[in-house]
């Protein structure tokens, strides 16, 4: 037996993280047992156990809750040992630190006043060899932290983006083998990121959540002789960094030749909300890439193809003389063969170096871009390809679940919908990684989620979305807005409520619940869906009162091509969400045993169901918004009074239009609500609109339209045009739970026991998924050979599939490994 993946909240040996409530998970492998019989959970500090569960049949691996008193500043140790059914057992070991915790601060945050582009320092001296050393601190906008020359972490873009009007995070780095005996320097680099300038969708130049730059720290530094706190305080100073412009949408500019200037910092208090321990996971650099080809295209420009649309910038080498300006432009596609950035809107990004005759090693600090092309202005020849590093940049989340196929299409299908998910889960689930939004579209994050939790463990990415999510709903009245954190512009108020984005309030909670499991995070998570619920519930005139995204993008309106929402009435989607959140809420208050608001919930539910049968089915039970959309979210939600019949008219209105017509509500579940035949048809449709239509046009991330780009490669349309939106990527979820036929199900979520059910077809010839389940790995495999259909499946350690094979057969299969063959109908088993 082994026992790994030790997490406290869903992180690996977290350091300063929100711990207030901490959930222990593990997963037991490797074992000749079938499930455990007895635990024990021990937690330590230094010598002393401060916790024993004792030996305990309860403990559960997908989060088992301790009430510690934890102190700030402390490392904890904490042992696991699982004993299985067949007397085998094994121990698992971790740790975790905590952070401040909310304890007083002896540091101030600091500001080099209205200078941007500033570097805050301080020198000083330690008498002995430090022991070790913690940091503690945060920055705003963004800000990079260098000890004695070297980066203090491999994070970047941090302290990340979140509403800085109700919290900000700090962030704590080990940073004791970076400090030495005698002068040391601190310093902290700041641009103005996402806390003020240029940024949100309206695109207005009026975004602030602090007017300047500034810092905040606390260095502890442990030696033989005791312990020195240097804290930010009046006798840091400040200089100019060479970086001259920095804007999230724009890019940066280095100016190397920079006049030196500087100062003593002003203490300041900046209006934003309190300081406290992080939430988000850290976003690095989780992968480096070599271009893949220089380009001379017909405009004589010279162009880098990376071969890949990725997130992130490129690193190079400079050699150039003083005085020289090096310009790099990013874009996503080549038009005619030539550079664009017409999809760019007024987003410039771009990168610009004016040497100081040195070698450096060049890169971007406070903004990233989207792009699989780069445009080199000021470059002399030979441009070495060796001299440029592509740096993909996302949340550094573990990648779960996979799968490969027999077809190259799918497969490509697969790895575009990852590299959107890699691309855009920067902190914040964004809609799109290139344009000038770059938000956490709520109604984007919403329909991705399923699949998102199926490509990579997103249980914390979430935690601290919805986090965000809470603390805007409770300045909006449990509304939520459009995009979380809301972009925060002097000019505009509020903007939410809209329907299927802000039901992102319940959705997500009820997904991550679904695939990890964990109470604790539901818990957590209850009241952003209650009060998204009330709040839907106290608006008589939700459809007219709000501006609506409908089923966005959908092509059910031909003779509107201009028309941005979709044909499905918008009172009926408000009615359907109003339903399905309410649903979801009354499922988690069950869980969470809160009595009084599963009644309120469910009475909720109920009232909308009869609403919505009453005014949008006739009294035959036939559908009045005759959409694919429509249809799918009716039989999903089990709103059909006959679903029969709304299935019969989706297969007709599919049948009729040839293909799916389907917008960003109704794309995640047409699959799974059509009859396999017909969904696999649409599945591998090649031509317009499909998903392979545009890996068959080459593209390499989902694109936000189905026609992103015309057959001759340009872009379909300028004015919104994305080729990294993973909205319509919510298909893998499908290619996850029916494909391959692994899906958890609600009332043993965290695949305590799952479903196995799938749906093999021809033309793919095979299918294997792997997942790294919170309860170990499964293994679904599928392949048509000269005996018949091959099945394979692994169930985990203490799980259990419940199985529906395409044959009809039905049966429980317990962990260990299943095969069948099923022209012979014959099961091999090796348990
Ligand atoms: C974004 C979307 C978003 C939408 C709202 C767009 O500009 O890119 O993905 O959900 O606005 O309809």
């Amino acid at each position: 037996m082994r026992i790994g993946h030790l997490r406290v909240n869903h992180l690996s040996e977290p350091m300063g993280f929100d711990l207030c409530s901490p959930s222990f998970s593990w997963i037991v492998s490797d074992s000749a047992s079938v499930r455990p019989e007895a635990a024990r959970l021990r937690v330590f500090r230094e010598d002393e156990c401060i916790y024993d569960t004792g030996v305990s049949d309860r403990l559960d691996p997908l989060g088992t809750e301790l009430p510690l008193a934890l102190e700030p500043r402390t490392r904890y140790h904490w042992q696991i040992r699982v004993r299985g059914d067949r007397g085998d057992c094994s121990e698992g070991e971790s740790f975790f630190e905590t952070g401040k915790m909310g304890e007083a601060w002896q540091g101030t945050w600091i500001s080099p006043g209205e200078k941007r582009g500033a570097i805050l320092e301080k020198r000083f001296a330690l008498g002995e060899e430090p022991r070790a050393g913690r940091i503690y601190l945060t920055g705003l906008g963004l800000y990079r932290l260098f000890i004695n020359g070297e980066a203090a972490s491999d994070e970047v873009l941090t302290p990340g983006l979140n509403a800085y009007d109700r919290w900000v995070q700090v962030q704590t780095f080990d940073v004791g083998r970076l400090l030495k005996k005698g002068e040391n320097r601190l310093e902290i680099w700041l641009a103005g990121g996402i806390s003020r300038g240029r940024f949100s969708y309206t695109q207005a130049d009026d975004y602030e959540y602090c007017p300047y730059d500034c810092a905040i720290a606390e260095l502890h530094v442990y030696a033989s002789g005791g312990e020195t706190v240097i804290a930010t305080d009046g006798s840091w100073t400040w200089r100019t960094s060479p970086i001259l412009e920095s804007s999230i949408y724009d890019g940066e500019t280095w100016d190397l030749n920079r006049e030196a200037e500087s100062g003593n910092v002003h203490l300041c208090t900046p209006p934003v909300g309190p300081l406290r321990d992080r939430l988000s996971p850290p976003v690095k650099i989780v992968e480096e890439r070599k271009p893949l080809r220089l380009i001379k295209t017909p405009r004589g420009e010279t162009v880098l193809d990376m071969g890949q649309n990725m997130v992130g910038w490129l690193s190079f080498r400079v050699r150039a003389p003083r005085g020289k300006t090096l310009r790099l432009r990013y874009g996503e596609q080549l038009e005619k063969g030539c550079f664009s950035q017409a999809n760019l809107r007024t987003a410039k990004a771009a990168f610009e170096w004016r040497s100081d005759g040195s070698e450096h090693l060049a890169e971007p600090f406070f903004t990233w871009y989207g792009f699989r092309y780069v445009l080199l202005e000021g470059f002399e020849a030979p441009i070495e390809l060796e001299d440029f590093t592509g740096c993909v940049v996302s949340s550094a989340l573990e990648e779960i679940g996979s799968i490969v196929t027999g077809h190259e299409g799918l497969n490509r299908l697969i790895e575009n919908v990852r590299w959107s998910q890699r691309g855009n889960f920067l902190d914040v689930p964004t809609d799109c990684p290139q344009r000038d939004e770059r938000e956490g579209w709520t109604g984007d994050a919403q329909v991705f989620a399923d699949t998102a939790c199926y490509n990579m463990d997103c249980a914390a990415f979430f935690t601290k979305y919805l986090a965000d999510m809470w603390e805007e709903q409770t300045k909006a009245g449990g509304c939520v807005p459009y995009v979380v954190p809301f972009a925060r512009n002097r000019s505009r108020g509020f903007e939410g409520g809209a329907v299927g984005w802000g039901d992102a309030a319940a959705v997500i909670p009820w997904t991550v619940w679904l695939h990890y499991g964990d109470r604790s995070l539901l818990r957590r998570q209850l009241p952003n869906m209650r009060s998204w619920m009330e709040w839907v519930a106290s608006q008589p005139d939700w459809p007219t009162a709000c501006r609506h995204f409908g089923d966005w993008l959908a092509l059910d309106r031909p003779e509107e091509p201009a028309e941005r929402v979709g044909k499905t009435d918008v009172g009926f989607l408000c009615l359907c969400y109003a339903y399905y959140s309410a649903e979801l809420t009354a499922r988690a208050a069950l869980v969470l045993r809160e009595r009084e608001l599963v009644r309120k919930a469910q009475a909720l539910a109920g009232v909308y169901k009869r609403k919505l049968q009453k005014e949008h089915f006739t009294p035959e039970g036939e559908l009045l918004c005759p959409t694919q959309t429509a249809c799918v979210l009716a039989l999903h939600f089990r709103l059909a009074p006959d679903p029969e019949k709304t299935r019969e008219l989706l297969c007709a209105l599919v049948r009729e239009a040839g293909h799916l017509t389907t917008g960003f509500l109704g794309t995640p579940w047409l699959l799974e609500e059509l009859p396999e035949d017909a969904a696999w048809e649409l599945m591998l449709r090649e031509e317009y609109p499909s998903w392979l239509y545009e890996v068959k046009l080459g593209a390499t991330t989902v694109w936000e339209r189905w026609n992103s780009l015309t057959e001759e490669g340009c872009f379909s349309e300028t004015g919104m045009n994305s080729l990294n939106h993973y909205a319509y990527g919510s298909v893998a979820a499908w290619l996850y739970g029916r494909m391959c036929g692994v899906r958890p199900l609600p009332e043993t979520p965290g695949f305590r026991r799952f479903r196995w059910r799938p749906a093999p077809d021809r033309r793919a010839g095979w299918a294997r998924c792997r997942l790294r389940s919170p309860m170990g790995e499964i293994r679904s495999e599928w392949r048509y050979t000269e005996d018949g259909l091959s099945l394979e499946l692994t169930v985990p350690f203490g799980s259990e599939a419940e199985a529906f094979l395409p044959d009809g057969q039905e049966m429980t299969l317990g962990p260990g490994e299943h095969r069948f063959l099923l022209s012979e109908r014959k099961k091999e088993e090796t348990p």
